[in-house]
């Protein structure tokens, strides 16, 4: 969340990123491998949107290395 940010890109959100709105969620087209792993309260949030494989909450993700991110309004 907090580079999606940094490079002036729009992001949803109404939680301050707590885990909580599921509005952060983005999809990886590349480079998932360089994100953090899931924790529990991410899966659980995104099981209750039906989120995609390819998907994370930005706000949960940190980044360890180059990804590619997309989402349905940029
Ligand atoms: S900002 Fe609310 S879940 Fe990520």
């Amino acid at each position: 969340m907090e580079a999606i940010v940094s490079l002036g890109l729009p992001l949803a959100q109404s939680c301050d990123g707590v885990t909580l709105c599921g509005f952060c969620r983005v999809r990886v087209l590349e480079g998932d491998e360089n994100l953090t792993p899931q924790g529990d309260e991410e899966k659980k949030i995104q099981r209750s949107l039906g989120a995609g494989d390819d998907e994370r909450l930005a706000c949960c993700a940190r980044i360890e290395g180059p990804v590619i991110l997309t989402t349905s309004y940029w």
